[in-house]
């Protein structure tokens, strides 16, 4: 061993040993106003990693930089410090990936529980379930060993056409946000690295590794950036991922307006940043202006970006070491804060567990959203009733899996069919028949307008002889359900889809079926709005559920046998039409080498409520099998200043004789004001337990600052004074009260 080494090894020991013999200082948890433990990247470590980086070759720095396999950096081994591993994703733990390409390992100890898509937990409103969420699948990570989750994803749903839309939460903003944090936090608690997701303007999948998105600075303020700005500076997010797209002309890898003036000089960052896979395109530019780990696909490791190239920059001197050395420092900081270079005091983690698939189950039952119930004709009434038809693919069709990107290997999987047999009564006999079958063209790709996309083409024409077993099925039994919708092959990663139809031919199929019985009950899983229009009209009792988990189908046949009272409530608008949504209605979406966002801040439902545009159904719908009333709305004052709180209390009444939750949702609109404002904008929403017959008063509050617009002129954010209208009801269009309130 040379002496240089031996020394080295020395002074490594006594940094470890220093650091084992004193016990280390818990995370540093700070307790926000929500009461939450919130981890935070302590800078304590800072002496340690500098020593360490002191001792570190440049060929071992740049290791640290980039894949050297298919989800890790580079371990510096002589160091002890080990690689930085990375998992999937939004919907559980991804099953283990080969280190030199995308095929499986192969691996029998990857299983991991699989927990509802983004979609479905936005859609319970349910700030509780999300961090629990957050902190089940953190244990999961880290039983896996894995110290970054990429997760969450949290892209606004610019369209409903987005391949994507099923892993992302909501239109809206705020909801965003308020959904986010807790899961942040859910993950980090467990010695986990959060990488949020796509960082940003990444809305949708037609182009996405080349198109410059230009939307103006108000919008990217208001409509775009809150939930990453509340990621970053709430919950204190340890990784952020650099999405594939341009922004205003640069990639977002190597964009310094979005990593280092937004991110780090405004919000603080101080995490790290990791490319989307492939997302890097210039050494020097995207190091310099944040990026800090280039992943990628599997081209030689050694040639990515930031390997041999970026040593290459270095030797010539057109990237100084010093640069190499700030990264390895934020990268290092992270690792610590995870314990995973000494590993003392590390979490252990579980995954798998009953206990898992119980959070994914919770989750589940609330997310399930009640379209339509004419007649009361849910939860299923079983007196006398002896046979059930189930009709369609999504009864049996399993989400785990499938399509493009990152899904979930797992031991369980409840399809609809086996949650309704489980839990079906004895005596009543289940009929199942497929109906549809999911059937693409060979060899076509999509296409939207002129622009072809990746996405498959369904082929939508019915086989007569399933719908006859179908029919021969209604015709046969007392009850009918049917399962349509989507699957996750069909709404995929790298495809927008290029229409809102149903595809297999379901329509006719649904069609045929409510001629034989106009009370089938008609369950749609899917992950984006579709043109359901005409089977809304025609059916007398809808159900929206997601790709929802390992328990999905014990949580749907629950809410169907009214076990469980839905409480989920649509995070986003469906419209009637495609051409009603405002990317589409400005002709806005999928542009070319660029897209603008004409729509501005009118995204989602802010555009059909300042518009006069009728929905099919509205953000934040959802109906429950207890009768809600809405009673005394009381603010806590009438005036206030910018510094103030407002505190509104409404009386909500549950006049039924079943228990049930209501997301409590307030809306503000600024009258008056002297620029564009949505006509209202969510500001606070409450999810309550209101039992049979009693009334709760149920509190909601925001900050007058949440009231501010972004002024671009002064780049601030601008609170107007003068009157706003408070509303708060059961959805966006469903409002129970009104308040007017000053702002002085
Ligand atoms: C996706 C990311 C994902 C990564 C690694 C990319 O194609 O956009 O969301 O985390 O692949 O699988």
């Amino acid at each position: 061993m040379k002496k240089q080494s031996i020394l080295h090894l020395g002074i490594i020991m006594l940094i470890l040993i220093g650091s084992s013999c004193k016990p280390e200082t818990p995370e540093v948890l700070k307790e926000k106003d929500n009461g939450i433990q919130t981890p935070e990247l302590s800078l304590q470590y800072d002496e340690k990693i500098d020593s360490l980086i002191a001792l570190m070759t440049i060929e071992e720095k740049i290791g640290m930089l980039h894949g050297n396999s298919m989800f890790a950096n580079k371990a510096v081994e002589r160091l002890g410090i080990p690689e930085l591993t990375m998992a999937d994703g939004p919907l559980g733990v991804r099953e283990e990936i080969s280190r030199d390409s995308w095929a499986p390992a192969g691996w029998d100890n990857d299983f991991a529980t699989y927990y509802p898509a983004g979609g479905g937990l936005a859609a319970t409103w349910n700030t509780e379930l999300s961090l629990r969420f957050g902190q089940s699948v953190g244990e999961e990570s880290r039983a896996r060993g894995k110290d970054v989750l990429l997760s969450p994803a949290i892209n606004i749903i610019r369209t409903p056409l987005g391949g994507r839309t099923y892993e992302y939460f909501t239109e809206d903003p705020f909801l965003n946000a308020r959904m986010s944090v807790p899961f942040i936090v859910g993950v980090q608690q467990n010695d986990v690295a959060v990488c949020v997701k796509h960082y940003a303007v990444n809305n949708q999948e037609t182009n996405r590794d080349s198109v410059d998105v230009l939307v103006d600075e108000r919008t990217l303020r208001e409509i775009y950036l809150p939930a990453f700005k509340a990621a970053a500076v709430e919950a204190n997010a340890y990784s952020f991922m650099g999405a594939y797209n341009k922004f205003r002309g640069e990639y977002l890898c190597e964009n310094p307006y979005m990593l280092q003036d937004i991110l780090r000089d405004e919000w603080g960052y101080k995490g790290i940043v990791i490319s989307d896979w492939a997302a890097v395109h210039d050494t020097k530019k995207s190091l310099e202006a944040g990026t800090d780990i280039e992943m990628g696909t599997p081209k030689p490791f050694n040639e990515f970006y930031f390997a041999d190239p970026l040593a290459e920059a270095v030797a010539k001197g057109e990237i100084e070491e010093a640069e190499l050395d700030k990264h390895v420092k934020r990268i290092l900081r992270v690792m610590f804060n995870l314990k995973t270079v000494d590993g003392v005091g590390q979490k252990k983690g579980s995954i798998n567990t009953e206990e898992h698939f119980q959070d994914a189950y919770a989750i589940a039952a609330e997310s399930v959203v009640l379209l339509k119930n004419e007649s009361d004709l849910l939860p299923l009434k079983l007196d006398g009733v002896k046979r059930i038809a189930v009709i369609g693919n999504n009864a049996t069709k399993k989400n785990a899996l499938g399509g493009y990107g990152a899904g979930v290997k797992t031991k369980r999987e409840i399809t609809p069919l086996e949650g309704l047999k489980g839990r079906l009564p004895e005596g009543v006999e289940v009929q199942y028949a497929e109906g549809y079958r999911e059937r693409y063209a060979e060899n076509e790709k999509a296409v939207f307008g002129d622009i072809t996309l990746n996405g498959p083409v369904p082929i939508n024409e019915l086989e007569p002889e399933l719908v006859e077993q179908a029919l021969d099925a209604v015709r046969n039994s007392d009850l009918t359900i049917v399962f349509a919708g989507s699957n996750r092959d069909y709404e995929t990663e790298a495809s927008d889809r290029a229409s809102l139809d149903l595809p297999y031919g379901q329509e006719e199929l649904i069609e045929k079926v409510l001629e034989i019985d106009p009370n089938a009950i008609v369950v749609f899983i899917a992950g984006g709005p579709f043109d359901i229009q005409d089977i809304s009209e025609k059916s007398n009792a809808l159900v929206w559920s997601w790709f929802n988990g390992s328990e999905g189908g014990n949580a749907l046949a629950d809410v169907l046998l009214g076990t469980v009272n839905p409480s989920g409530k649509l995070p986003w608008t469906m419209p009637k039409k495609l051409e009603d949504s405002p990317a589409h209605a400005t002709n806005s979406f999928p542009g070319d080498d660029s897209v603008t966002y004409e729509e501005g801040i009118l995204v989602g439902y802010r555009w059909f409520d300042t518009k006069n545009v009728d929905p099919l159904y509205e953000f934040g719908y959802g109906l429950s099998y207890a009768d809600f009333q809405y009673g005394n709305m009381i603010t806590d004052k009438s005036e206030y200043n910018e510094e103030d709180t407002v505190v509104v209390n409404v009386e909500v009444s549950n006049r039924s004789e079943v228990d049930g939750k209501e997301a409590v949702q307030l809306y503000v609109s600024a009258e008056n004001s002297q620029v564009e404002r949505a006509q209202k904008e969510l500001k606070a929403f409450n999810k309550v337990a209101v039992p049979a017959g009693k009334t709760v008063t149920v509190p909601l509050s925001f900050k007058v600052k949440d009231l501010a617009y972004y002024d671009t002129a002064q780049k601030t954010w601008v609170v107007e004074k003068g009157e706003y209208t408070i509303r708060v009801g059961a959805s966006s269009r469903d409002i129970k009260g009104e308040a007017t309130i000053v702002i002085r």
